[in-house]
């Protein structure tokens, strides 16, 4: 059911400090940061040949990686995002599956504006899993 590896986020405490050791130690290409108030975060991308990693940092007061960064002080892997081309059919799969889907388990626009869920950590190896719907081209 899910396709392609679509990034991997990693809570960062410092993100322009984050961006820059992408850029000049890994010498990876970054996108400039974009604020997402209402998922209370500011991104960064950084473009891999096969993937992304969506550097992530809290944005607001009630962010819901704040809470992550405290535990973490010095960031850490926050989720893995995998490709489905329907979400709805995911969800329904997942369900029926016993996996349990996070908030009112609806889609919601995810940082690239297409429909996306996030799964239980529990029910997948400690991971929080994030399912977005990429149709193929
Ligand atoms: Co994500």
């Amino acid at each position: 059911m899910i396709g392609r590896l679509n990034h991997v986020a990693i809570v960062v405490p410092d993100l322009a400090a984050a961006a820059l050791m992408y850029e000049t130690a890994l010498g990876a290409t970054v996108t400039p940061p974009k604020a997402l108030p209402e998922h209370g975060v500011t991104t960064v991308f950084v473009e891999l040949p096969n993937t992304k990693i969506e550097l992530l940092h809290p944005l607001g007061d009630d962010s819901t990686i704040q809470k992550f960064l405290d535990n973490n002080p010095s960031g850490g892997m926050h989720h893995v995002c995998y490709e489905v081309e329907d979400i709805h059919a995911a969800i329904a799969h997942l369900v029926g599956q016993g996996a349990r889907v996070l908030g009112d388990g609806q889609p919601k626009p995810g940082a690239h504006g297409l429909p996306v869920v996030f799964l239980h950590p529990k029910d997948f190896c400690g991971t929080l899993v994030e399912l977005e719907e990429v149709k193929a081209a």
